[in-house]
């Protein structure tokens, strides 16, 4: 049976100059598309943060497919950190960097209990700023980042860097 590594490589998508000229965009939608990949990748993140997390949150937008297999799987509840002005007040923002552009978070104030542990996940970890960002917003909001997860790693990006003293299971580096 193929690792979820292995499913990942065969399955994620290259689009070269997407969204601008000159960057090579990774898109993990068919991985989310296949059963045994969508699969594969769930339990590795289940497993490895095995009990060590209360809520999963997801950062949109393919974020927020993981984010509620992996918590389905283990009973878990979801938390969807969402790109700037789609939730109502009070919300905690936090502006980010992206490797194209820039760009805000948010959830609302009162989403979480203090001390709740959440495990991050996202598909993609390129500058890192996303995750960054997300991470900050949660800390702010009182919860402890148990974990961060991410399908894809491009690890050229020095996403990595940025999140120094935490815990980031990738599937794939490339
Ligand atoms: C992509 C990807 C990650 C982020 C990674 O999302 O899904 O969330 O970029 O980049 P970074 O590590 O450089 O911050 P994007 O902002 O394109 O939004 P989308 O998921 O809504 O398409």
């Amino acid at each position: 049976m193929p690792s979820a590594a292995e499913l990942v490589d065969a399955l994620t998508l290259e689009v070269p100059d997407f969204p601008q000229p000159g960057i090579l965009f990774r898109d993990l939608t068919p991985v989310l598309a296949d059963g045994a990949a969508l699969r594969a990748v769930t339990d590795r993140f289940t497993d490895v943060f095995d009990g060590g997390f209360d809520l999963v949150a997801g950062i949109e937008a393919r974020g927020f497919l993981l984010a509620a297999a992996a918590a389905y799987a283990v009973g878990a509840g979801v938390l969807a950190v969402r790109k700037a002005g789609k939730l109502p007040p009070a919300t905690l923002t936090e502006h980010y960097e992206l490797e194209y552009g820039s760009a805000a978070l948010e959830i609302r104030q009162e989403a979480l209990q203090p001390g709740t542990r959440v495990l991050v996940l996202d598909d993609v970890l390129a500058t890192g700023g996303t995750v960054e960002a997300t991470c900050a917003l949660l800390e702010r909001a009182g919860a402890v980042v148990a974990g961060v997860g991410v399908v894809l790693e491009l690890a050229g990006l020095g996403g990595r860097d940025r999140l120094t003293g935490r815990r980031v299971e990738a599937i794939r580096v490339v």
